[in-house]
């Protein structure tokens, strides 16, 4: 004779209580995560924005390079572009903008994309040196600024 006990495990109850609390909470969490993604305002993304449409054309100059194609056409517009998105910083993280250590940095990264276009990259060694130099620019900034 066995001692087991007759009464049915109330473990799957536990089990399916757990799983439905689990999936609620998953629910939840995503609306309450999509409702304060919905409040942002431009002024909450620009910092980030401003920061990834440089990374994007940073980007295209290394896959420029890495494609062979190295034209001034291909390599001017980006450096163009970014060299007017370096007068961003200042302007997408006001509560930096009065340390010096934080206009130095956006300030050598505007300096040195004045020098590349001053004197364009030839062929695309070149290219690659000039999205190296500039990453550096970013990285310098990002050292000592980006938490
Ligand atoms: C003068 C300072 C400065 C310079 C120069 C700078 N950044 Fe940034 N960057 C920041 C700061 C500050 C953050 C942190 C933003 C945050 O997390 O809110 C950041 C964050 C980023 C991010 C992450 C954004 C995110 O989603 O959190 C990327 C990508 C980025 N920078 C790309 C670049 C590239 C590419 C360059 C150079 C062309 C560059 N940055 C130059 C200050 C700078």
């Amino acid at each position: 004779m066995s001692s087991q006990p007759t009464s049915p495990s109330n473990a799957p109850r536990y089990l399916f209580l757990f799983l439905l609390g689990l999936v609620i909470g998953v629910i939840g969490l995503v609306m309450v995560l999509r409702a304060v993604e919905g409040r942002k305002t431009w002024q909450d993304r620009f910092p980030e924005a401003a920061m990834h449409v440089m990374e994007a054309h940073v980007q295209e100059l290394r896959v420029t390079a890495a494609a062979n194609r190295c034209n001034a056409t291909d390599v001017l517009p980006h450096l163009q572009t970014l060299r007017y998105l370096a007068n961003d910083p200042e302007l997408a993280f006001p509560e930096l903008r009065d340390d010096a250590r934080f206009t130095k940095h956006a300030g050598e990264l505007r300096a040195t994309l004045d020098g590349l276009l001053a004197t364009p990259p030839l062929g695309c060694p070149g290219v690659e040196a000039a999205s190296k130099q500039i990453g550096v620019a970013c990285k310098a900034c990002h050292q000592d600024f980006r938490g």
